[in-house]
């Protein structure tokens, strides 16, 4: 007996849905076949030459009955919509990143997916599977760095060029995107801020708008943080920077975690910091350290291994690497540090997502924006992956 597969339709054949094809056409993921693709302005000769069958658009590829589960890798708006749409037609769904703009979008298709108990919703965090931070959440669930008490992402590595943002009308308009960097690159380090660390209680977000390049969103965001547990943080991040620095810092009572450059140093005090100081006998007294380098393979992380996370998941129902409700926390601190950069306020979470939504809407009314769009050349994509 032949053994069941999971028929895989791509929705979005730009820069990430060629990437998921790709890996998929290669036999990287098993138990699963490509079947399917949709894109409204991607040429689909070449698609349907490789024999599959194409639309050309992404709700006649769900009511189309050729696929199982769907990969949604759209411009970020329509991860709400077209989501919805297929989790309503009965597909399993594994979403990019950012799951949807906003918290209330992204609640939305939550809801959706919750009726749906018995289909797969997932999200595409790859960076939950990278060796490095996976050894970092070992060590603070494992209680080797003690309390978390500051976390610090020097996160200026994204650089992008004034072409970048040229090369898609979508891109880092208020309508077409709902924000820049905090929405388009950063997904990835708040889900791990969030995954190690968990939901700060209160953001305090500066961002500037078009600081570095000609567009109407955030390119420089500096966002200060607290936890329920007084733990506190800073995230910063830039498309405009170079070179830019790629540093996380994380304070615990135990020691401190710094990861830059591919090493991850645990400078691991020898007893608990706050029991230190409040027994020793010295005023100047510091705990002895370890310094411990940690060993982490340094492949980079596979898209294609949350996708057969995401296949194992429909066919054995293995526990999903990133859950596709869990997506709505990134989305929740990038809308945060926005909403209280423009309002010139502490925003306090769970965030009022219908304040941030008017916010939204507000923007993209008043916006005078005109966007320039240039046709950029076939590039290596995969630069863009960081680490
Ligand atoms: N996980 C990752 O590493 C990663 C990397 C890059 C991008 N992304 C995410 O993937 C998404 C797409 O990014 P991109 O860089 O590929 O953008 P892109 O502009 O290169 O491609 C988007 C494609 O979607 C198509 N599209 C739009 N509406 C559609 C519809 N209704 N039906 C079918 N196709 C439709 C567009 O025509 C376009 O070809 C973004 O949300 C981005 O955040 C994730």
């Amino acid at each position: 007996m032949s053994e069941k597969k999971v028929r895989i339709g791509i929705i979005g054949l730009g820069n990430i849905g060629k990437y998921h094809a790709g890996y998929l056409l290669e036999g990287k993921v098993k138990r699963c076949e490509l079947t399917a693709v949709a894109d409204p302005m991607a040429p689909l000769e070449p698609w349907k030459a490789k024999g599959l069958k194409t639309y050309e658009e992404g709700e006649k590829l769900i009511a189309s009955g050729d696929a199982d589960a769907v990969i949604v890798a759209t411009p970020h708006y329509q991860h709400t919509t077209l989501g919805i749409a297929a989790l309503e037609a009965g597909l399993h769904v594994m979403v990019e990143k950012p799951i949807s703009v906003h918290k209330a979008d992204a609640e939305r298709l939550i809801a959706a997916a919750k009726k749906r108990p018995n289909l797969v919703f997932g999200a595409m965090f790859q960076l939950r599977t990278e060796p490095r931070y996976v050894k970092i959440k070992k060590l603070i669930d494992s209680g080797e760095l003690g309390r978390i008490v500051r976390f610090n992402w020097i996160m200026t590595d994204w650089f992008r060029t004034e072409i970048y943002y040229a090369s898609g009308g979508w891109r880092a308009t208020w309508k077409g995107e709902g924000g820049g960097v905090l929405l388009n690159q950063c997904p990835h380090n708040l889900d791990i801020l969030q995954w190690l660390c968990g939901m700060p209680s209160m953001v305090r977000g500066f961002c500037q708008l078009g600081r570095y390049h000609e567009i109407e969103v955030e390119d420089n965001v500096t966002a200060y943080m607290e936890w329920p547990n007084q733990a506190v943080g800073a995230f910063i991040t830039s498309t405009g920077e170079a070179p830019g620095t790629n540093r996380l810092e994380i304070a615990g009572t135990r020691g401190k975690l710094v990861l830059e450059n591919d090493r991850l140093l645990f400078i691991r005090n020898e007893t608990d910091m706050i029991e230190f100081s409040k027994t020793a006998k010295a005023g100047f007294a510091r705990p002895d350290i370890w310094k411990v380098e940690i060993p982490f393979d340094n492949a980079p992380a596979q898209h294609a291994t949350l996708t057969q996370n995401f296949v194992d998941a429909i066919l054995d129902g293995t526990p999903l690497i990133a859950p596709g409700e869990e997506g709505v926390r990134s989305v929740e601190l990038a809308n945060a540090a926005l909403y209280s950069s423009l309002i010139g306020q502490p925003v306090q979470l769970p965030l009022d997502a219908a304040a941030y939504e008017r916010k939204l809407q507000e923007l993209i009314a008043n916006s005078k924006f005109q966007k320039k769009v240039v046709q950029v050349g076939d590039e290596d994509f995969t630069k863009s992956f960081v680490r």
